[in-house]
């Protein structure tokens, strides 16, 4: 049995993360669709993908290392999250996270809830830092970001032009455990 969390939004609404199974394919899909729209959050302008490839994705998490978890909100698909390792063979113990909630569903700690949940599901799945960046006018992902420990190592000036301008781009990255220095 995959592990789940829950908790309740400040309001007493229930909220459910756990590990996405083949039939939220098309929740991903239509959720990760929704905030390209909105079109001042993500550096792409369309999604191309299709509900087939979100589909592979989660298929691929039964036998890889990368996590996907969805969240609910009284039961309802209200945002995901998704960690990949590192192309890099010497950097696999590192995960690049990318995370959603919906319009409609923010500043009810669904995000907190996913980035709690995130950080326990790397360390099961082998990574030991957690990676990520965003634009520096979402200030309420920095927020979050470094309310949950995460440091800042960088800006990236004009990076992302945007339609509502240039942005730059924030990284960020956490150690979820120190390092185990090898016995040589
Ligand atoms: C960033 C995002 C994932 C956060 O999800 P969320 O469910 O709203 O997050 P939470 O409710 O757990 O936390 C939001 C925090 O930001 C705070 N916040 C909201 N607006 C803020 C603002 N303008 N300035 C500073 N903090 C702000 C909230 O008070 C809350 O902090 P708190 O828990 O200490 O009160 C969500 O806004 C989102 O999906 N945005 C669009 C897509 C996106 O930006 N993804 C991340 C790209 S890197």
């Amino acid at each position: 049995m995959m592990k789940s969390w829950d908790s309740t939004s400040r309001d007493g609404t229930p909220l459910l993360v756990r590990h996405a199974q083949r039939d939220d394919a098309s929740l991903l899909h239509e959720g990760f669709r929704s905030i390209v729209e909105e079109g001042q959050w993500l550096p792409t302008f369309s999604a191309n993908s299709t509900s087939g490839d979100w589909m592979h994705w989660i298929e691929k998490t039964e036998h890889t290392s990368e996590v996907l978890l969805v969240a609910f909100h009284n039961s309802e698909y209200a945002g995901h999250l998704t960690l990949q390792p590192e192309e890099w063979e010497a950097s696999r113990h590192v995960a690049k996270l990318g995370i959603i909630v919906r319009k409609e569903f923010r500043n009810r700690g669904i995000g907190r809830l996913l980035m709690v949940a995130a950080q326990e599901a790397a360390l099961e799945n082998g990574f030991s830092k957690i990676i990520l960046s965003t634009f520096h006018d979402n200030l309420s992902a920095l927020h979050l970001y470094s309310s949950l420990g995460f440091r800042q190592v960088g800006v990236r000036r004009n990076h992302f032009d945007m339609p509502k301008g240039f942005i730059d781009e924030v990284l960020m990255e956490k150690e979820l455990e120190e390092p185990q220095s090898k016995v040589l």
